[in-house]
């Protein structure tokens, strides 16, 4: 999950992160009202879950309460990289000296944590580390001792901080670090960190990304959640624990274990190049297929208006073929008329043959059994193409 800039804020600020004040608004008038509170010069900012804002125009420097006004109204409903803004943060204005860049994040590849910092920020880190590849330091955060006092004077010196500056910066590392740490995140960025005119260390923006494997040790994250911004059909798996990703094809497919999608979505990929089609979805049901688990995964699949076909790919283990092909029949009941697109079948594995006869037995209309693989993704790509 990835958070909004001022949700970011309030984080930073929980954890003795330094930032400026910033109030939320969703009108006009109520960042007229927020820019009164804060008093001075204050800068509106689009909240949306993007970068580039300020190139896009959602960042807007006003220098009194009607000029804030009048930027909201400028900003509110504007599309940013297909995020249309709904929500400001009015920030206080800082007077900006130099600004920096600072990030932790998980380095997948090494299997283990990294920091990217520079002396030279403001610009887009993409950019930066294409074009001055060498002023973007890349030290390795050891994730049992993480950043230390020590460890984050070394990013900053690999920064290329200056001498006085490192006593400022790097108490703001350790404290990033302890936002990475405690709330389980796999980004935490701020772009960028300034220093003020008067001599201070600020975070100005802030980008933080939780690890979802780590939501159960969170419970207070849910409330970060934005409601608006889940796919429904993605939102109606998660109730049912489904592992359920949207893609953009016409071929919905299920499976069980994460492996057998993966490959499934492959065949299904090189068979619908022919007919045009590409599959809809990845769906792993898990290990247990049974007859509500399948329902609920059918359930998600059928409501995508753009599929035109199913191709359930099952490979019976612990849970034998006899009870995924008693749990597909049960499911077709359950879903009745909702069940209105055509089923391919394949079937493989423990107890087979029972599974097979299960289904010939119950003969749904909409049911084809497939025995192989590949030929059940030509089939499921046909019919989506028909
Ligand atoms: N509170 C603020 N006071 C002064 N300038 C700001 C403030 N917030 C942002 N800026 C300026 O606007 C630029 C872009 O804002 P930022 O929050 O980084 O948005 P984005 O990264 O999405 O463009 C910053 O690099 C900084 O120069
Ligand atoms: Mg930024």
């Amino acid at each position: 999950m990835d958070l909004f800039e001022y949700q970011a804020r309030d984080l930073f600020e929980h954890y003795g992160v330094p930032v400026l004040a910033g109030i939320v608004a969703d009108t006009p008038e109520q960042v007229r009202a927020a820019a009164e509170r804060l008093g001075g010069t204050v800068v509106v900012k689009a909240q949306v879950k993007t970068g580039g804002r300020g190139k896009a125009g959602g960042v807007k420097v006003a220098h009194s309460p009607e000029e804030a006004e009048q930027a909201a109204t400028r900003i509110l409903g504007l599309d940013i990289k297909g995020h249309v803004v709904k929500r400001v943060m009015v920030a206080a204005g800082a007077r900006i000296d130099r600004e920096f860049y600072i990030s932790i994040l998980l380095d997948r590849a090494n299997r283990s944590y990294l920091s990217l910092a520079s002396y030279e920020g403001g610009m887009e880190i993409e950019e930066l580390a294409v074009e001055r590849p060498e002023a973007l330091a890349r030290v390795e955060v050891d994730p049992l001792t993480g950043v230390t006092a020590e460890r984050a004077e070394a990013i900053a010196r690999a920064a290329r901080f200056p001498d006085e500056l490192i006593g400022k910066v790097a108490p703001v590392f350790e404290r990033l670090w302890q936002v990475y740490r405690d709330e389980d995140a796999t980004l935490v960025e701020v772009n960028p960190l300034v220093l003020t005119e008067s001599g201070d260390v600020i975070a100005l923006d802030g980008k933080v990304t939780f690890d979802d494997n780590a939501e159960f040790r969170h419970p207070e994250h849910a409330a970060l959640a934005d409601a608006g911004d889940v796919d429904p059909l993605e939102a109606k798996a998660k109730e049912h624990d489904l592992n359920y990703v949207k893609l953009d094809g016409q071929v919905g497919v299920i499976g069980n274990g994460a492996g057998l999608v993966m490959s499934t979505l492959d065949v299904v990929s090189y068979a619908g190049e022919r007919y045009g089609v590409k599959p809809a979805n990845f769906l792993d049901i898990g290990g247990g297929a049974s007859a509500e688990v399948m329902a609920a995964g059918l359930d998600v699949i059928l409501n995508d208006p753009q599929v035109r076909s199913v191709f359930v790919n099952v490979f019976g283990g612990i849970t034998a073929c006899d009870a995924v092909a008693n749990g597909i029949v049960g499911a077709l009941t359950t879903l009745g008329d909702e069940a209105n697109k055509p089923l391919v079948v394949r079937l493989d594995g423990n107890n087979v043959e029972e599974g097979r006869r299960i289904l010939a037995e119950a003969a749904h209309p909409l049911v084809t059994v497939v025995d192989t693989m590949d030929s059940a993704a030509e089939k499921a790509a046909e019919l989506a193409a028909a």
